[in-house]
């Protein structure tokens, strides 16, 4: 076990851990420094590493489950002493105090110094810019391999939005692409669901009535991340779809009136969503920011917004700070609108960007769309899959 070969090492790695391409600097020095190790690499690229870290990062076959390549090392114990060093073909091996020894690959390290981010194949999100344009991906390129599943998450999760084009008029085929990406993500409306409209409806969305934007769900206390919408029937009169970046409104409200973003940012308000079977509530404000003061997520629908309670000092002015947002939205030259063909899908994620659809007139044709959601967390792990076999 402990003389594991350093090619060994490498593949008992966590899956994916080493970047595919990891061609990397060599180590030419590794020096003691007290609770630490210096290293140095042939590019010229110095760190220092704790000797806890290294001993919690031993990849060996009884530190690493050999099958699951999960830790099975608890790091309790401070190493009492430095281990000793040896370069092994530029790569690093420490016997330490008892005995045990830890192999490590050189580039390994260097993707890991102290302070290094992550490498990732998630974009990072991108605010909609005034000229923006959806990325289209054909269906045929989508289901064909790697390629275009692979430009078409990118392009989600980038910019929160993409359309697939020229798929088949096939019931059930929004639940076939998004099988290939996670499970659905079920709610109280199934994990498909039918969009048209209905003689009993319980949701607006099941009328013919225009739907201003809105993400759905926000009575929930983790709505559904990404949406997808898939069109079958199209011919009606009106129904066009239109959407908003969440963020950029939300930042462009942070721009334009400080006090308003502030107020809707910081006040929860409840949102509610009753029929026979149900009554899902959930309070939570407009926008969720984290730490550093970043948006990471709307919430606003108008219909199933529920009574407002607040303190009677704050009600005018949440209202006031609600109506500068809503005029905001209505920005033509923030806001994308078109009509879904039939054999188009579009996909979005629910928790940045807004949605809505223009009214429509059944008695002039058809209009059906079938729709279901999927969470993020797997659409990113589908695209580094994906990415790691490129
Ligand atoms: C919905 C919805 C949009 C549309 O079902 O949540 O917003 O185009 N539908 O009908
Ligand atoms: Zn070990
Ligand atoms: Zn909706």
């Amino acid at each position: 076990m402990t003389d594991t070969p350093i090619a060994e090492a490498r593949a008992v790695l966590p899956m994916g851990e080493l970047a595919p391409h990891a061609e990397g600097p060599a180590l030419i020095e590794a020096t003691e420094a007290g609770r630490q190790l210096a290293l140095g690499w042939r590019n010229g690229d110095r760190a220092r590493f704790p000797l806890t870290w290294l001993r919690d990062h031993c990849a060996c076959a009884e530190c690493r489950h050999p099958m699951t390549r999960e830790r099975l090392y608890m790091a309790l114990e401070v190493p009492e002493r430095a281990p000793a060093t040896e370069l092994e073909d530029g790569n690093l091996i420490l016997t330490w105090a008892d005995g045990h020894v830890s192999r490590f690959d050189a580039v390994w390290l260097h993707q890991r110094r102290p302070g290094q981010a992550r490498e990732d194949a998630v974009p990072a999100r991108r605010p909609w810019a005034p000229d923006y344009r959806p990325t289209r991906v054909d269906h045929a390129d989508f289901v064909a391999g790697a390629e275009g599943e692979r430009a078409w998450l990118t392009a989600l999760l980038r910019d929160g939005l993409v359309l697939l084009e020229n798929g088949p008029l096939a019931d059930e085929e929004v639940s076939r692409l998004a099988g290939r990406i996670g499970p659905l993500r079920a709610t109280n409306f199934g994990a498909r669901f039918d969009v048209q409209s209905k003689p009993n409806p319980n949701n607006a969305a099941y009328t013919a009535i225009g739907l201003a934007l809105h993400t759905d769900l926000p009575n929930w206390r983790h709505p559904p991340d990404i949406q997808l919408l898939y069109c079958l029937e199209n011919d009606a009169e009106g129904g066009e779809s239109t959407f908003f970046d969440g963020f950029a409104a939300a930042e462009a409200l942070r721009r334009q009136d400080p006090e308003a973003f502030r107020r809707l940012a910081e006040t929860e308000i409840d949102f509610r969503f009753q029929d026979e079977g149900h009554d899902l509530v959930w309070s939570a404000p407009l926008f969720s920011l984290d730490e550093q003061d970043r948006v990471v997520e709307v919430r606003l629908n108008n219909w199933i917004r529920d009574t407002l309670r607040l303190p009677l000092e704050e009600i005018d002015a949440w209202y006031d700070a609600y109506r500068v947002f809503w005029a905001l939205a209505q920005d033509p030259r923030n806001r994308l609108e078109f009509s879904l063909a039939p054999g188009e899908m579009v996909a979005f994620d629910n928790r940045r960007v807004m949605h809505g659809r223009n009214a429509f007139d059944p008695s002039t044709g058809r209009r059906h769309l079938q729709g279901t959601y999927l969470d993020l967390d797997m659409c990113e792990s589908r695209l580094r899959v994906l990415a790691r076999q490129a």
